[in-house]
């Protein structure tokens, strides 16, 4: 069994020896990187300063909410928005892989810079168990490069701590739960770091992902309303993804030819292997017509996806 409490003393003072300066951490306001934030405050205090990266990649509203909380939870934030750089790089790239280590490169060469600024020899990441095993780790072919992990530089100008590292999510959920972090945090589902860039899938564009970031913000509304109102369980993790693929369709007495979105929802435990969730088709209904009647103008098709974990990762790239 877990013993949070004694996980959370021993990791306090496993940081408090360790750490001797000037420290950052990146944090998105997700579970993992929020407590490990709050964990790595417990240890050294003032020293430690919390950094928000705006990819351009988060969703709707998530930068100026998260970093509500955040401060809200006493940590001391530093936005970063790095919007137009990530969407820079990213021109013209369409391979997954390249995708993920674009982003996990530029999300390093922004912590270097703060670093720089802040005087700070340390920077922690919120990585969990999941992330370095998909990554390519211990015994497993690599999945996919998770951004704090299969893409960082080889060179990094600071030492790293991943005090997470060997955790799965039930149990860093425990660990919020006990650190005092509020249920907005711990049941919150998992969001990946390279956020809606992988949820477009092929080339991202300016526009794609606004096309995206309104479709996960419709899939995550209606889902959280029927959780509300206890018409299904929270699944793992539910949202959209952009294909890179047009279909014909009819709109009013129109013609259209526009992309087709695809709603993704899991069942998990531990996000390693999943099911996909049985939503209620009238549940399923509501959220493609409001996909299709709110983008009319870029999607003309919903489909929901049936594939389990394995043999589908849960997101696409
Ligand atoms: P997959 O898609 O491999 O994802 O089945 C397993 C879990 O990890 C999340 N994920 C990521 N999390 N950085 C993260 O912090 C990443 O690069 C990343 N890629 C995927 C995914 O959302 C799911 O919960």
């Amino acid at each position: 069994m877990f013993n949070s409490s004694k996980f959370i003393e021993e990791k306090v003072k496993e940081l408090k020896d360790r750490i001797k300066g000037n420290t950052i951490i990146g944090v998105s306001g997700g579970v993992d990187s929020t407590t490990a934030a709050i964990l790595v405050n417990k240890a050294i205090g003032e020293r430690l300063k919390s950094v928000l990266v705006d990819t351009g990649y988060m969703r709707k509203n998530e930068i100026e909410n998260n970093s509500r909380m955040l401060k809200k939870l006493g940590l001391t934030l530093l936005v970063v928005d790095a919007k137009e750089r990530f969407y820079k790089k990213m021109e013209g790239v369409a391979d997954p892989e390249k995708k993920r280590k674009i982003i996990g490169e530029l999300f390093i060469r922004v912590f270097e810079e703060i670093a720089r600024k802040e005087d700070a020899r340390y920077f922690v990441q919120g990585t969990i168990a999941p992330d370095w095993i998909e990554s390519g780790g211990g015994l497993r072919d690599k999945i996919k490069s998770h951004h704090n992990v299969g893409g960082l530089p080889d060179k990094i100008g600071f030492e790293i701590i991943e005090p997470l590292k060997d955790l799965y999510k039930d149990k860093v959920r425990k660990l919020s739960h006990e650190l005092g972090l509020p249920s907005e945090i711990y049941s919150r589902q998992p969001f990946p770091g390279p956020g809606l860039a992988v949820r477009v899938i092929g080339e991202t564009t300016h526009h794609n992902i606004q096309i995206v970031r309104e479709a996960c913000f419709i899939v995550e509304e209606e889902i959280d309303r029927a959780v509300e109102n206890k018409k299904i369980q929270q699944p793992w993790q539910y949202f959209a993804a952009l294909l890179p693929v047009k279909s014909v369709g009819v709109h009013g007495d129109k013609r259209s030819y526009a992309n087709i979105i695809t709603v993704r929802v899991v069942d998990s435990i531990d996000a390693m292997s999943g099911s996909y969730t049985k939503l209620p088709h009238h549940l399923l209904e509501k959220i493609s017509v409001r996909i299709t009647n709110t983008l009319k103008d870029n999607v003309n098709r919903v489909l929901f996806d049936i594939t389990n974990k394995p043999p589908g990762t849960i997101e696409y790239e």
